[in-house]
């Protein structure tokens, strides 16, 4: 084999890069434990514990795999049009919506150019930015995790172009408020507010795309319509915007499979939000459960998971110590989370065998 010293070919701000934050899949958290797979609980990736919608699996099966998929993706923008309420010009589907964060960033960020993140949240924007040589310009979220919009006008500069809201917040669980977006859509900077959680919440800024070509709304359908293992995840934004997005995506970016589950689960959206009623429902029970332990507060949440804060020093000991024991949920390396770790809301069954564990545990 002819050698070369490689590192030298890779673009310089790549070559010490350090990889996303990975969760391992269930078998080798089963290995891990030293259990069987089904006995794992998997509360790290805010996934849906109801699974996807059995019409989407019977539409995945069924679906002819041999023919590439249509770039302009024309069923499945018609069909996110009637159930977003949008024209389907405002809409533009991608592999997971972890795919449009990068896209965007391919869109807008050069070499050097800056993004606004309010910590904690969401690791893909500090992710994609250093990808795409980028800077981070990190406003601190404020006691209570609300955004300071002050903080957020103040920490802008002239290289800043992109700000990045998740909301319902990963993995604080609040929301920003209209207004605190319609304040941040006045700077002019392209502000991407990211509802991964929307159907848990039901609190939306779609409608300001109409009159803001500075805002850009992303949604999943990995989390209430339980295809996070497909890849399939949508923005809104102005037709303008979707139309720059088409022209640099891959071209066949959307497979047919998730093609297919996605129209399958628009179709059966009413019994898929049944379970995201139920996971909401578990959510407040799981709250109340996890306020009843010594040193342990969740924090409010709009989304299907909770944070949770231990006293000083605890965090991670009660986390190696639920792993131990079958249950995986989510840790951070920030200081600022520290003391917390996140976890997803489950089956009710799950939720007993993970507060029985606290307790034992705390
Ligand atoms: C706030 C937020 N945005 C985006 C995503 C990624 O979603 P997708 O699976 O569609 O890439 C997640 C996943 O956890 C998330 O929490």
């Amino acid at each position: 084999m002819i050698t070369t010293d490689i590192d030298k070919l890779i673009r310089p701000h790549l070559v010490d890069i350090k990889a996303y934050e990975p969760m391992d899949p269930p078998e080798l958290l089963a290995e891990q434990a030293g259990i069987s797979p089904d006995k794992v609980i998997k509360l790290n990736g805010n996934e849906n514990p109801y699974g996807g919608s059995p019409k989407a699996v019977e539409a995945v099966a069924n679906t002819p795999l041999h023919i590439y998929p249509d770039p302009l993706q024309r069923k499945m923008r018609r069909a996110l049009g009637d159930y977003t309420g949008m024209d389907p010009d405002y809409i533009i589907a991608g592999a997971g919506s972890d795919e449009l964060i990068d896209l965007l960033f391919r869109l807008f960020i050069s070499h050097g150019d800056a993004i606004l993140d309010c910590e904690p949240t969401f690791g893909m924007y500090g992710f994609c930015a250093r990808v795409a040589g980028g800077e981070i310009r990190l406003v601190q979220r404020d006691e209570l995790f609300e955004i300071d919009v002050g903080d957020v006008r103040d920490a802008i500069d002239s290289k800043t172009k992109l700000i990045f809201i998740s909301s319902p917040n990963n993995p604080t669980g609040n929301l920003a408020s209209e207004e605190q977006v319609r304040e941040l859509l006045e700077t002019g900077l392209v502000v991407v507010v990211d509802e991964a959680y929307f159907e848990f919440c039901n609190q939306t800024v779609a409608e300001l795309v109409e009159r803001h070509e500075n805002l850009v709304v992303l949604r999943t359908l990995s989390k209430w319509a339980g295809l996070a293992g497909l890849r399939i995840g949508y923005g809104i934004m102005s037709p303008r915007l979707v139309n720059h997005v088409i022209d640099i995506k891959s071209p066949y970016n959307v497979n047919v499979a998730a093609e297919a589950a996605l129209l399958a689960s628009l179709e059966d959206a009413p019994a898929l939000m049944a379970n995201v009623h139920l996971i909401v429902e578990e959510r407040e029970r799981m709250a109340t459960l996890l306020k009843d332990i010594p040193g342990v507060t969740p924090w409010p949440s709009h989304g299907n998971f909770i944070l949770c804060q231990f006293a000083p020093g605890r965090a991670g000991e009660i986390f190696d110590a639920l792993a131990r024991r079958g249950i995986f949920v989510r840790n951070f390396s920030s200081e600022r989370l520290r003391d917390c770790f996140r976890i997803a809301v489950g089956t009710p069954d799950q939720t007993d065998a993970l507060i029985a564990a606290m307790r034992d545990i705390v």
